[in-house]
Parts: structure tokens; sequence; C-alpha cells
């Protein structure tokens, strides 16, 4: 079942060629290419979203493909997840069941469900995921789940290929922490991580002391830099970490120490307020790109001047959504591509 989980499961040949397929599919722009026509996609959001909701209805659409989008509970029956629970509760349909009966309608079902933030080997499995994925007898899209967000993964990688003109190895990229009111889960660290070392990038993850990721993820993420001739790195300081950086990726997360002493990582993450990226931060390292998944909260995870200048690439990443999506989506279906030749090439062959 060609499923998109995790990247991590993915062997370098379809990730290289997802990624090739979604930077074609950005250079055609705004393309109703209709390959996927007669196909349908239900979209299950236990979580809200803006982007993920929005660029994949807009992705199937696109290639021709019918959506529907759920909010469980909103609209639809409550659903329970758990093997052998006895349905006494609120939930009036069991997750099997509801993932059975949209297989049986739809070619392929996408699902956001975030990190419960207190078992951390329950979310460090993607257990929700999964079990939604067992349930499925069609190819499921991971929209977001407890340590994984691939759609995000491809767009970044993307925008890093654009960004570097085809080639990001051997650049290098931060991934900095930052302050936030909330403790945030790590799927897009985690996925971040991964993604730069892919690509064969220099990778610094800069965190305070008691915020490093999952030691997984990080022997993973250092398994495919070395193997790429590039490193992966930590520090603790949040100043140095600019310094000859060619990318910042900012991102705000409660890490492992949230799922073992909740009080102290929030006391920890007020005495950390100063991890903001700021003018000045930037200003030492190498005219370094900023990237965000978004949402993000101005003034706290960073400065206005940061956003709103020059070398923020957070819109792009958020474009490139929808056309990594599409690459997404062909994959499931195994669909021939369908992003039609550069404008360029056309224009060439006429000349
Ligand atoms: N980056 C991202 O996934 O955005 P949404 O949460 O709005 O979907």
């Amino acid at each position: 079942m060609p499923h998109l989980l995790d990247w991590r499961l993915l062997d370098d040949a379809t990730w290289n060629g997802r990624l090739e397929a979604a930077v074609a599919h950005h250079r055609a722009g705004k393309t109703w290419t209709g390959s996927a026509r007669g196909k349908s996609l239900a979209m299950l959001f236990f979580n809200p979203s803006l982007r993920t909701r929005t660029s994949m209805e807009l992705a199937a659409a696109h290639l021709g493909a019918h959506v529907t989008t759920i909010t469980p509970g909103q609209g639809t029956w409550g659903f329970a997840w758990d093997d052998d629970v006895v349905m006494d509760g609120a939930e009036a349909e069991h997750i099997r069941e509801a993932v059975g009966v949209l297989s049986r309608y739809y070619d392929a079902l996408g699902v956001r469900v975030f990190a419960s933030g207190t078992d951390y080997e329950k979310d460090r499995a993607d257990a929700l995921l999964h079990t939604f994925a067992r349930a499925a007898d069609v190819p499921v899209v991971n929209l977001e789940s407890a340590f994984y967000h691939p759609c995000q993964a491809l767009a970044d990688a993307a925008t890093l290929t654009t960004h570097f003109d085809g080639d990001a190895a051997g650049k290098r990229f931060v991934l900095t922490w930052a302050y936030h009111p909330k403790a945030l889960p790590m799927a897009v660290p985690n996925s971040a991580v991964l993604t730069a070392a892919r690509l064969g990038m220099h990778v610094t993850v800069a965190r305070p002391e008691g915020y490093g990721l999952d030691a997984g993820v990080m022997a993973q993420a250092r398994a495919y830099a070395e193997a790429r001739g590039a490193t992966v790195t930590e520090t603790a300081d949040p100043d140095a970490a600019y310094d000859g950086a060619e990318v910042v990726y900012a991102k705000a997360w409660g890490g492992p120490l949230v799922y073992r002493d909740p009080a102290r990582e929030a006391k920890l993450r007020q005495a950390n307020r100063h991890w903001r990226v700021t003018a000045e931060r930037m200003a030492r390292t190498r005219e370094a790109a900023f990237m965000h998944c978004l949402p993000v909260r101005r003034g706290v995870v960073v400065d206005d001047a940061v956003l709103d200048g020059p070398h923020a690439l957070h819109l792009l990443q958020a474009e490139y959504r929808l056309h990594a999506q599409k690459a997404i989506l062909e994959y499931v279906w195994d669909l021939p591509p369908s992003a039609p030749a550069p404008v360029s090439e056309t224009l060439s062959d006429e000349a």
C-alpha cells in the first residue's frame, strides 16, 4: 500500500522523485492537469489547519480529484481509538469502522492527528497514525502526526532546492528552537532536521539545555548527513548558532521534557523567552534565508523585521505546499507525472 506516513519509511529514489515532481509542479504554476480525474480523497482533521487543509483540497482539485474534508465530531460522530474499548462514553463510532467505511468510498485518505503530549512512547511511534493506516484499505497520507509532517517536509525540501538553485547540499542549515507560550509538538522540527540532513546540508540544532530532540530522530539525521558527507551538530548558544548560517529555520517545541515533567518544562520555557529570531541575530549569518512552517507568532518567535525582510522564505514554503502535495497524490495513486514542461523549454522548441 503506497501510504505516505513518514519519509524515513521510503527510499531515496522515491524521495528524490517526489522532490523533482514538487519543483516541476511549482514551475508549472497553478495548473489544472486533471490527471487524477475519477479519483477521490477524504481528509480527517482532528486538529486545526489553514495551509494543509486548503492546499491539499486545491492540489486534489488541480489534479481533477474529488475531495471531502471532515472535522471529526463536528457534523460527524466522535471517534474512539483504543483497542478493546467499551464504548459507553461520548464517542459513538470506532475509528476502525470509520476508516473501513471511508476506504470503501474513497481512493485515498488523509489524516491530521497530533501528539498526545502525555505518552512519549506512543507519540514517538506515531501510534494513532498507524492505527488509522492499519484500518485503511486505501493509501493514507499523513497530514501531520505526533512525530512527522511529511507534506511540510517535502515543501521545505523543494523550497530549499529552489532557493539554492538546485543544490542545497553542503549549505549551513540552523534549526533554532524559539520561545512560545505553549509547549508545541515535535512533528515539524523532527521533519525539518531530517529533511535538511537528507539534502546533505550541514545541520545545527540550536536549543536551550533540556530541549534536545528525540534521540532516534537525531540518530537518523546523523545517518543521512554522514552518508552525504555532511554533519549534524547541536548547540545551546542562541547567538553563536547564527554565525555563518545560510538558512535559519525557527520552530518552538516542548520536547521530551514536557512528557516527563510538564511543570518543569513550563518554567524552563519561560526562562528561555529570549530565544527569539531577531534582526541582530540574523545579521550574524551569511544573509541567511529565514524559514518557518507557519502559523507563526510575530514578536514572540520572530521579529517583524525578519518576517518582512528580504530573506524570508515562509510564504514560498507555504506556496510549495500546494505543489508538494500534488507530487504526493501522484505517488499514492501511482499517476504519471502531470506537471507540464517548463515554459522556457516549450519556447526553445519553437525557436
Ligand atoms: N504548516 C502547516 O501545516 O500549517 P497548518 O497547520 O495551517 O496546516
